[in-house]
């Protein structure tokens, strides 16, 4: 039988024991490595510009978590290019800006995925202030109230040099994990995210560098600090 959520992009679902899969648990023991005397629980991933494999990663690393046995939530606070409901084959509309706007309780928003132990909160409808919205105080509590709901949470957001919404969301995470693009993420550009990260006094937890060689088999490469 098909399985549902088919995607190429959830490989670590759909193909759990090949070398791209091993890469995304590579990954997971870097950050419990760094993790040795906090844990981290709330995790943001962001990049420097898009389309550096921010949402793969975020979802991929989210399904090894799950698969650790650690009831894991993935986010979707990318409330501008929201991809996470495509991913998974889930409602776009019982989402992030539902709740945050009171449609909805934070009870109807997440979905249970095929994955065991994890749940995604897709993005909701596009809103007009995804900053006003992502720095609210009603985010801050709807974060407090999961991080008591969930072992982990995972938070995909857009590209912070283009927009601050994963600046605002940042001193909220326990960790910020910034993805650049082998060959397309510039230095300059990195380094200056960096620094607006550190600003945030949210420690940068890791880096990935995506899409280090050509081969299909090693596309993920993680260093952590
Ligand atoms: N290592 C890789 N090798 C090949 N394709 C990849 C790799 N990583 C991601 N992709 C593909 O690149 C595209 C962009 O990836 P993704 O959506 O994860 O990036 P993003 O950083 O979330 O983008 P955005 O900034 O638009 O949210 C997707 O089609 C994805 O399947
Ligand atoms: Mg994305």
């Amino acid at each position: 039988m098909k399985k549902k959520t088919d995607r190429k992009q959830l490989v670590a679902f759909n193909d759990p024991n090949s070398p791209v899969s091993e890469q995304f648990k590579t990954i997971r023991a870097g950050i419990d490595f760094s993790s040795i005397d906090s844990t981290f629980k709330t995790i943001l991933i962001t990049s420097p510009e898009a389309g550096s494999g921010k949402s793969t990663i975020s979802a991929n690393l989210a399904i090894v978590y799950a698969q650790q046995g650690k009831k894991t939530l993935l986010i979707d606070a990318d409330l501008r290019k929201p991809t996470i409901h495509k991913t998974f084959s889930k409602n776009l509309y019982t989402g992030l800006s539902a709740v945050l706007t009171d449609e909805i309780s934070l009870e109807e928003s997440y979905q249970p995925t095929e994955v065991e132990n994890l749940f995604v909160l897709t993005s909701g409808a596009i809103p007009p202030n995804p900053n006003e919205m992502l720095s609210s105080k009603k985010m801050s509590s709807v974060l407090e109230e999961l991080q008591q709901q969930f072992d982990l949470i995972i938070i995909d957001t857009s590209p912070i040099t283009i927009v601050s919404d994963a600046l605002v969301l940042a001193p909220q995470s326990d960790g910020v994990i910034l993805v650049t693009r082998f060959g397309s993420s510039l230095k300059e550009r990195t380094k200056q995210a960096a620094e607006q990260i550190r600003m945030t006094r949210a420690p940068i937890i890791g880096a990935v560098l995506n899409g280090v060689t050509e081969k299909k088999s090693n596309y993920y490469y993680y260093a952590y600090k």
